[in-house]
């Protein structure tokens, strides 16, 4: 596997980051199917590993750390969250000092070591003050606590107006954005993608088959999801990737160029999704998820090889989106001065 810089820091990290979400999540994968997995992810190279203090309310980070008290811990990069409630009380969410504090302990513990390579902010926080949150974790890289900070889940303005602010005070920037991208959600390169060329942020992207969308088990004149998938269960929890909210005809028809590009590459459909990705001005590192070795073995065959131009093409053309305004209007003005 090859290693990339994280955005302008000096922080190698793989080209395919695992994503811990599925790791004691109800019917995805238990403790042993999750070290089993980290295993392999290790074996293959890779050194970048995603997870969240809320995932499974704490035991996605309980089993990383089961994991990882067994491993050199330098040889990994451990990337994790804040920001969703943990506990019913007032301050058990958000991006106040006091929660950001004491969830990093927390987070440490569970994760059993001393240090965190990336504390992301899950998502922004409309009820704290911006200067709160960023001198909070300014402090904790002054400290060691954690090496370096990240971002998901801001828009535009909020993303450049953290930024700004650290700057203007002296404090550690985010280094790394992780928003959702995928051939399912191209929105992110209206505002999140040239923000973070432009700002030197490494982009890891996740979601990358929108939540089992784009792995190759969904095709057109299906009348339902699949018994098992998370698909099925995100309709009755209400999740993002939910049967509902996907079932429309730019769906099937992103689906049926995917489905055309693996079989002409003689790859999966998940192969196909995810060096899509990576071939993306921007991106780092796709967050890659797998609730069985089966679907990690696969994923994992998707660095190593090049989608040729002519297949990105076709998969950008039925992938794209009509973007609303201002950004209409403004790529329209720019005329052949666009770059
Ligand atoms: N920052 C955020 O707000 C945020 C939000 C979501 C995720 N994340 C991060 O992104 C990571 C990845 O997210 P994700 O789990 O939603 O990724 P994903 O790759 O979009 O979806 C993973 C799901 O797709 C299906 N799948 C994956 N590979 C497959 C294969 N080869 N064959 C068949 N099915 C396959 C599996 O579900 P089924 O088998 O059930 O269909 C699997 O659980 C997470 O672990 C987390 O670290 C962050």
């Amino acid at each position: 596997m090859d290693y990339r810089f994280l955005g302008h820091t000096g922080l190698r990290v793989s080209e395919l980051c695992l994503g811990a979400m599925t790791f004691g999540r109800q019917n995805e994968a238990t403790e042993e199917q999750s070290h089993a997995m980290l295993d392999r992810f290790v074996a293959a190279g890779g050194n970048f590993i995603d997870t969240a203090n809320v995932y499974s309310t704490g035991i996605s980070e309980e089993i990383v750390g089961k994991w990882l008290r067994r491993q050199r811990r330098d040889d990994l990069v451990i990337a994790t969250k804040v920001r969703f409630p943990m506990g019913t009380g007032p301050n058990d969410l958000g991006l106040s000092r006091k929660h950001i504090l004491s969830s990093v302990e927390a987070s440490l513990k569970r994760l059993q070591t001393d240090y965190i390579d990336l504390y992301q902010v899950h998502c922004w926080d409309p009820a704290t003050p911006l200067e709160e949150s960023l001198s909070t974790l300014n402090d904790l890289v002054r400290r060691g606590t954690v090496r370096y900070l990240g971002v998901s889940n801001f828009n535009g303005w909020q993303l450049q107006r953290a930024l700004d602010l650290s700057r203007e005070k002296g404090w550690e920037e985010f280094v790394c954005l992780q928003p959702q991208y995928n051939l399912l959600c191209r929105s992110t390169e209206w505002e999140l993608i040239p923000i973070s060329i432009r700002e030197g942020l490494g982009v890891i992207p996740w979601s990358p088959l929108r939540g089992g969308w784009l792995s190759g088990k969904f095709h057109r004149g299906m009348s339902a999801p699949p018994d098992d998938s998370r698909v099925k269960l995100a309709e009755e929890k209400d999740w993002g990737e939910k049967w509902s909210a996907y079932n429309n005809e730019h769906t099937w028809a992103v689906l049926d160029a995917l489905h055309a590009v693996a079989s002409k590459t003689g790859k999966s459909a998940a192969q196909v999704a995810l060096n899509w990705l990576l071939r993306k001005p921007g991106v780092t590192a796709p967050i890659i998820g797998a609730r069985s070795m089966p679907q990690l073995e696969a994923n994992l065959g998707s660095s190593g090889w090049i989608l040729s131009e002519e297949h990105v093409r076709h998969l950008d053309d039925a992938s794209a989106l009509q973007p609303p305004y201002p950004y209409d209007f403004i790529a329209k003005a720019a005329g052949p001065r666009q770059a």
